[in-house]
């Protein structure tokens, strides 16, 4: 059954995975993060009420996010921490190592979400990745598995693998851009009807549409910033937005977006269903 979307949110609310483990509705990512500031601004963030950090083994910065959740004083069965497997070490050899630096790392007992970052490499690769993230999950190191940018070719290669190949594992959770003017509305429809939890980074489209006329009218109509409408249409488009600020005063301002709700008409302002306009990278059109 496809995940139901809340009517009301809070900062506490989860999604339940196909894993039975929860995922906070909010995320805060460390992309380009410096390792140098990052525990102090993820502590900010864990302070404001974020319970969910998004790092990667390509950020290098999972050992100070750790730290932040060590010295935050919450604790540590209240802190989601996802990791992903970097494009380049794909394959299962690959994928076991990459995991075993995390939690070197981090030094954690366990990892909330472990993500295979991008579909580049080809189809051994790729499913080599999985039977990694798989078993690593049967052993209870990682307690949710997925994937971050398959487009839906990839998404069919791998429950076609999962189904022939006896590994296991379900896709408990997939990660793309999405915001208004990338809205992938092709794979957004195959993750939801499998309950694959969708995470939206780029939610705020890196401040490229802050002039838009549509935000600036909507923002003025809610009292809210631009940057807390693209959020609150992430929440209510039944997505976990990953949003990332080094700045104490936006940390704090993208947490804003639980006291309002954009109504239909204006959700339909925000409805770009043609719009493909990525803002990073797009592995997800990759044919390799
Ligand atoms: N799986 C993937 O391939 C992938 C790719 C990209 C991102 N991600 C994840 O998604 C997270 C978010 O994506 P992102 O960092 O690329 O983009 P984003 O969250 O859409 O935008 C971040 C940018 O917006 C600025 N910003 C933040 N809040 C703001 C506000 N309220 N007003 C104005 N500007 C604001 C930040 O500046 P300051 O930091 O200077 O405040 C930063 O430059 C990443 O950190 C990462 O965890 C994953």
């Amino acid at each position: 059954m496809a995940t139901q979307i809340p009517t009301k949110f809070d900062i506490n609310t989860t999604y339940t995975m196909s894993s039975g483990y929860k995922i906070p509705v909010l995320g805060y990512g460390v992309y380009q993060t410096p390792a140098a500031q990052c525990e102090e601004v993820t502590l900010h963030a864990l302070r404001t009420g974020y319970r969910h950090i998004d790092s990667a083994r390509a950020y290098r910065n999972e050992q100070p996010c750790a730290d932040a959740i060590r010295n935050s004083g919450l604790r540590r069965e209240d802190i989601f921490f996802t990791s992903k497997v970097p494009p380049k070490s794909l394959g299962y050899e690959g994928a076991k190592k990459s995991i075993e630096s995390s939690f070197f790392q981090t030094g954690l007992d366990y990892i909330d979400l472990y993500l295979i970052h991008s579909p580049y490499g080809g189809k051994e690769a790729r499913c080599g990745a999985w039977k990694a993230l798989a078993e690593a999950q049967k052993a209870g190191k990682i307690r949710s598995i997925g994937v971050s940018n398959y487009g839906v070719h990839h998404l069919d290669e791998l429950e076609e693998y999962i189904k022939s190949s006896g590994v296991g594992g379900t896709i408990d959770v997939g990660q793309w851009e999405l915001h208004p003017w990338l809205p992938r509305n092709d794979i957004v429809e195959w993750a939801k009807k499998r309950n694959v939890v969708v995470e939206a980074y780029c939610p705020i489209v890196r401040g490229e549409r802050a002039k838009e006329p549509v935000l600036t009218s909507l923002a003025e109509k809610h009292g809210k910033t631009w940057a807390q409408i693209l959020l609150r249409w992430s929440l209510q488009r039944g997505f976990v937005p990953l949003v990332k600020s080094v700045t104490p005063s936006r940390i704090e301002e993208n947490a804003g977006i639980f006291e309002f709700e954009l109504d239909q008409e204006d959700m339909k302002a925000l409805d770009f269903p043609d719009s493909y306009a990525p803002c990073a990278w797009d592995p997800t059109t990759s044919h390799d």
